[in-house]
C-alpha cells in the first residue's frame, strides 16, 4: 500500500545509482520526481515503479548541464504545487584519459553538469526546504573527490567540489531541520563503468572485489541520507582508501596517484 510519505526528486534517475535510488525510495512509499535527459527511459522506469510500488511518479526530462535548467524545473514543479522533501543530486558524467586528449566540450560538460548544474539545483531547492524547516539533500560525489587523480583530473576535481560543498552545507544548515549528505561511491557497476571499460582496457582488467553492486550503494546511500549522515562511503575498501587519502601527506597521495594514474592512461 502506497503511503506517499515524502516527495523525492532524483536527478540522473534513468540508470545506474539514480535508478537504484528511485527503486529504494519508492519501496519505502515515497513519491518520486524523476529527472534525466532520456524521456523514454524515464517513462518506462515510471511505469515499472508504479506497477510494483503504487507510488506517485512524475517524470521531467531535462538536460541539467544547460544554464537555467534547474530554475525551469523548479518553476515547473511550483506550477503543479509539488513540494520537494528530498533532493538527490545524482546526475553526473565522467571522461577518462589524458587531460589534453579529452575534448574541450567534454571537459565543459563535466563542469556544467557535475559542478554548475548541481549547484543550481541546490540554489533552487534548498531555500524552500529551509523555509519549511524540513528536508533532506543527498549529493553524489565519489571517492575520487578525496584525491587528485591523473587520468580523471577534471572528473575528480568536480567531485572534490561536490564533497567540499556538501560538507560545508551540512554544517551551515545544522539544526535547521534540513540535512545534507554526500555519497562517495567507489567503482560501481553501472553504465558509467561500462563506458569507461569500453574506452580503456585497464578498467576491464580491474579485480571484481573493487567493483560495488549498485543496489548495495543505493541502500547505503538511502540509510545515510535518512540518518542525516554527513558523508557516506559504501564498502570497507573504499572507506579505507578515503581515510588513507585524508591521513597521508598530500604530496604522498599525489605522487602515488601519479604513478597509478599515468599507468592507466592509454594513448
Ligand atoms: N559508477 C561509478 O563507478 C561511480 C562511482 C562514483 C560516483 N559515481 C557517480 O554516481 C552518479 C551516477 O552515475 P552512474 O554510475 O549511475 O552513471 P550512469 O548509469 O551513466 O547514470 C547517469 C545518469 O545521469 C543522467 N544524465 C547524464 N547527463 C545528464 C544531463 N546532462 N542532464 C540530466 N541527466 C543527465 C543519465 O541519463 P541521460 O543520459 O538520459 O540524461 C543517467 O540517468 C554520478 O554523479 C557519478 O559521477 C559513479
Amino acid at each position: 500500500m502506497a503511503t506517499n510519505r515524502e516527495t523525492v526528486l532524483i536527478t540522473g534517475a534513468s540508470s545506474g545509482i539514480g535508478e537504484a535510488l528511485a527503486w529504494q525510495f519508492a519501496s519505502e512509499g515515497n513519491a518520486l520526481v524523476l529527472v534525466a535527459r532520456g524521456a523514454d527511459q524515464l517513462a518506462s522506469l515510471k511505469n515499472a515503479i508504479v506497477k510494483r510500488h503504487g507510488v506517485k511518479v512524475v517524470t521531467h526530462p531535462a538536460d541539467l548541464s544547460l544554464p537555467g535548467a534547474a530554475e525551469k524545473l523548479h518553476k515547473s514543479l511550483q506550477g503543479t504545487a509539488t513540494k520537494i522533501d528530498i533532493l538527490v543530486n545524482n546526475a553526473g558524467v565522467l571522461e577518462q584519459g589524458a587531460f589534453a586528449e579529452i575534448s574541450g566540450d567534454n571537459h565543459q560538460r563535466m563542469v556544467q553538469l557535475n559542478v554548475a548544474g548541481l549547484t543550481d539545483m541546490l540554489y533552487q531547492f534548498l531555500p524552500p526546504m529551509l523555509q519549511r524547516g524540513h528536508g533532506r539533500i543527498l549529493n553524489v560525489a565519489s571517492i575520487a573527490g578525496f584525491m587528485p587523480i591523473p587520468g580523471l583530473a577534471t572528473y575528480a576535481a568536480s567531485k572534490a567540489y561536490v564533497l567540499s560543498l556538501s560538507e560545508a552545507l551540512a554544517e551551515e544548515v545544522r539544526n535547521s531541520g534540513v540535512s545534507v549528505t554526500v555519497l562517495c561511491p567507489g567503482i560501481t557497476a553501472t553504465n558509467m563503468l561500462a563506458k569507461a571499460k569500453a574506452g580503456n582496457s585497464v578498467f576491464d582488467r580491474m579485480p571484481g572485489i573493487l567493483v560495488s553492486d549498485v543496489e548495495y550503494v543505493a541502500n547505503e546511500a538511502y540509510k545515510g541520507c535518512m540518518n542525516g549522515a554527513a558523508v557516506v562511503v559504501p564498502g570497507s575498501l573504499n572507506l579505507a582508501a578515503t581515510l588513507t587519502a585524508r591521513t597521508l601527506p598530500k604530496w604522498l597521495v599525489r605522487r602515488f596517484n601519479g604513478l597509478v594514474g599515468r599507468a592507466t592512461i592509454e594513448h
